[in-house]
């Protein structure tokens, strides 16, 4: 089992969906084992309280710091980032080459990089007025959204649709079915890597 960190900032919907994946048997090879958030209130902490994970809130002095070591006493080998709105140095990234996932709420090369996320990745695609966007889940590098693409999913943009209502549709259709899928892959591949 690769013991599992997830990273949240918000609301923790891709959190809950990996807690209801988890709770279907559908991440074999992976334990969620920690929840950490850089925002003290936010709902993905409770989420995590209510399936009786450890949740942790990091303020910002020395978070890496407390970050590295918090996950080094846990025993984490795969880091998830959902919704987590916190860019990572590069030098901390480093030390997770091939362990640590982002979940990005567009198809990148689109709509990704410094400033995209959130709603904002929405508006971005309606001003662009593009009529299929998605999710995409990648390895985290150096680069802000610039990992390796491990899955994508592509979603309609609906006539009408607003920011919300384009977000909700991609939470729906693509972000709570990649990203479980991909952790479910990734955890299965460390482990066999582990194994060899
Ligand atoms: C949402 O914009 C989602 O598309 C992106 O992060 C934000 C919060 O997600 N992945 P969550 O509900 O906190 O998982």
């Amino acid at each position: 089992m690769v013991r599992t960190a997830v990273l949240v900032s918000g609301g923790g919907t891709n959190l809950q969906a990996l807690i209801d994946a988890a709770a279907r048997g559908g991440l074999p090879d992976a334990e969620l084992a920690l929840v950490v958030s850089n925002r003290e209130g936010a709902f993905a902490l409770e989420r995590a309280r209510r399936a009786g994970l450890e949740a942790a809130y990091i303020g910002p002095e020395g978070f890496e710091a407390r970050l590295s070591e918090l996950l080094a006493e846990r025993g984490i080998g795969l880091v998830v980032l959902a919704g987590f709105l916190r860019i990572l140095s590069p030098e901390f990234v480093s030390g997770w080459a091939g362990r640590m996932l982002n979940i990005h709420p567009s198809l990148i090369p689109a709509f990704c990089g410094e400033g995209y996320y959130g709603l904002r990745v929405h508006e971005a695609a309606l001003r662009r007025g593009v009529k299929l966007t998605g999710a995409t889940v990648h390895f985290v590098n150096e680069i802000p959204d610039g990992g390796e693409i491990i899955l994508q999913q592509a979603v309609p943009v609906l006539p009408g649709d607003t920011p919300e209502s384009l977000q909700r549709r991609v939470m729906e259709q693509a972000e709570w079915k990649l990203l479980p899928e991909a952790v479910k892959r990734v955890a299965r591949d460390i482990e066999r890597s582990e194994k060899a």
